[in-house]
């Protein structure tokens, strides 16, 4: 299967990677679904919607706060690495993330698109203030920070800038992510359930389109049933050796 999948990748010409929580457990941070997700864990409609933050917000910010400080730990993972090396060896033109943990770029991928937002970003409730507070390198502060975080421009509750269930999605990133899709030859899809939509339509729109659709994940998701290649398997150590097949394929 290993070979097979880095046969289809060093023969693509436009090969994305479509991924979720799973690329980033070996880092560290809890995904979603599985045995101790999140979501086992804690109730997302109290915690990831904007009913619950209107009701709740500081709930929802030391939720979020708690997730800042766990992921600011967090460090990629040969996953991460291994498709930030495929993009530098011209095989992937880029990776759709439904991951906020900024983990991709900080991995060395350049042509990344985030569809779900990113946590280390903040965004006003009434105004159009937007802050990436690794960027500003004010993290720290706003992490020490007690107390519900108000807008500098306008004094309003600012906000996590990620997407909370039951909102669209950022409309140029969903744009430029089924355009890619479209075109694409092949995707990878990485660690994720499938069941969240419209994120879940990317690999579908690549096979309607004649592409073809290689999953890892350590168990079956929604999107396996499409899947032309299924390797059950941890992204960490199965990415990193696909990388190895397809480099004694393509150098
Ligand atoms: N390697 C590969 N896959 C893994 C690994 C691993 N080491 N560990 C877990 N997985 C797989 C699980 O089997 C599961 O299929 O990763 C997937 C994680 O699924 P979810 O927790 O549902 O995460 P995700 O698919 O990214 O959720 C999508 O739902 O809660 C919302 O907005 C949130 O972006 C998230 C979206
Ligand atoms: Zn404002």
């Amino acid at each position: 299967m290993l070979e097979r999948a880095a046969r289809l990748l060093a023969s693509s010409r436009s090969a994305i990677a479509f991924t979720g929580a799973g690329i980033s457990a070996e880092s560290g941070v809890p995904t979603f679904r599985d045995r101790d997700g999140l979501w086992k864990n804690y109730k997302a409609e109290e915690l990831a919607t904007s009913e619950a933050f209107r009701k709740n917000p500081k709930l929802v910010w030391d939720f979020y706060r708690w997730r800042m400080r766990l992921i600011l730990k967090a460090r990629p993972n040969p996953a991460h690495y291994a498709l930030a090396e495929l993009e530098r060896l011209g095989l992937l033109k880029a990776v759709i993330t439904q991951n906020v943990d900024d983990l991709h770029r900080e991995a060395g991928s350049r042509n990344v698109i985030e569809l779900h937002g990113n946590i280390f970003r903040v965004r006003c409730t009434s105004c159009s203030y937007r802050e990436n507070l690794k960027e500003s390198d004010t993290l720290e502060e706003f992490l020490s920070m007690e107390g519900l975080p108000k807008c500098p421009e306008c004094g309003s509750l600012l906000r996590p800038d990620v997407v909370w269930f039951g909102e669209p999605l950022p409309r140029e990133a969903l744009e430029r992510a089924f355009e890619l899709a479209e075109r694409a030859d092949l995707v990878l899809v990485i660690g994720t359930s499938g069941v969240v939509y419209p994120a879940a339509y990317i690999p579908y729109i690549v096979k309607e389109n004649g592409g073809k659709v290689v999953e890892i994940n350590v168990e079956r998701s929604g999107i396996t049933p499409i899947a032309d290649v299924f390797i059950r398997g941890k992204a960490g150590e199965v990415l990193p050796r696909i990388v190895e097949l397809v480099k004694e394929v393509v150098v």
